[in-house]
């Protein structure tokens, strides 16, 4: 500790009190900062128990951070549409996986008077993936395939009531399932176009 010269023992100069008064606003400055954070951190705990926090859209259920909406949540725990399609069942098909985390989707779709009739899909990915999947199957069903292929990743989030921010992408993996599986079923069409086309010339 540095002592201005010339200050005795048991003397304190004004410098030494100047500091010592510093010392101890920086102090209490510091106490109530980590008081008001406690205070919040226990706010948001309570938000989180009781319901959706700032922010949350109405039938959020956990807290502000990451909260999945009350249909997010029906449809991770019940999805609809799930399952396979054998391959005389389905005219279109794709799988497609999300690099960032890993999450994959299988996709089968049967198209009849270019409508989608049936849509059965298989997710291996988080309850964000899996509900998105589900919605995204839901919003496709019936659809003619130029609406199917309108749909964007953004109306299937509209229709779960929001979706946390870092589980955004999770929705494209059903979109792009989808637009993937109506441009096989459109190639298919036009091989199988091509060949009766061939067959009918061949057999003139
Ligand atoms: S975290 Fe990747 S699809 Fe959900």
């Amino acid at each position: 500790m540095a002592v201005a010269a010339g200050v005795g023992a048991g003397e304190r100069c004004e410098a030494m009190n100047w500091r010592d008064r510093l010392a101890d606003k920086v102090e209490e400055l510091l106490r109530r900062r980590l008081r008001a954070r406690q205070a919040r951190q226990r706010a948001a705990s309570a938000d989180g128990r009781a319901g959706a926090g700032p922010g949350a859209p109405p039938g959020a259920m956990s807290g502000p951070v990451l909260y999945y909406t009350e249909t997010l949540i029906d449809h991770f725990v019940d999805p609809r549409n799930v399952g396979e399609m054998a391959a005389d069942e389905a005219n279109g098909y794709a799988v497609v996986g999300d690099p960032s985390c890993g999450d994959q989707m299988k996709l089968w779709i049967r198209v009849e008077d270019g409508r989608i009739a049936a849509i059965r899909f298989r997710s291996f990915g988080c309850p964000g993936a899996i509900a998105t999947s589900s919605m995204a199957t839901e919003l496709a069903r019936g659809k003619t395939l130029a609406e199917a292929l309108a749909l964007t990743d953004d109306e299937v989030i509209e229709a779960l009531g929001g979706i946390p921010e870092n589980k955004r992408h999770c929705s494209l993996l059903a979109i792009n399932a989808l637009h993937a599986a109506i441009r096989d079923y459109q190639q298919r069409a036009e091989v199988r176009e091509a060949t009766d086309a061939v067959q009918a010339a061949a057999g003139r």
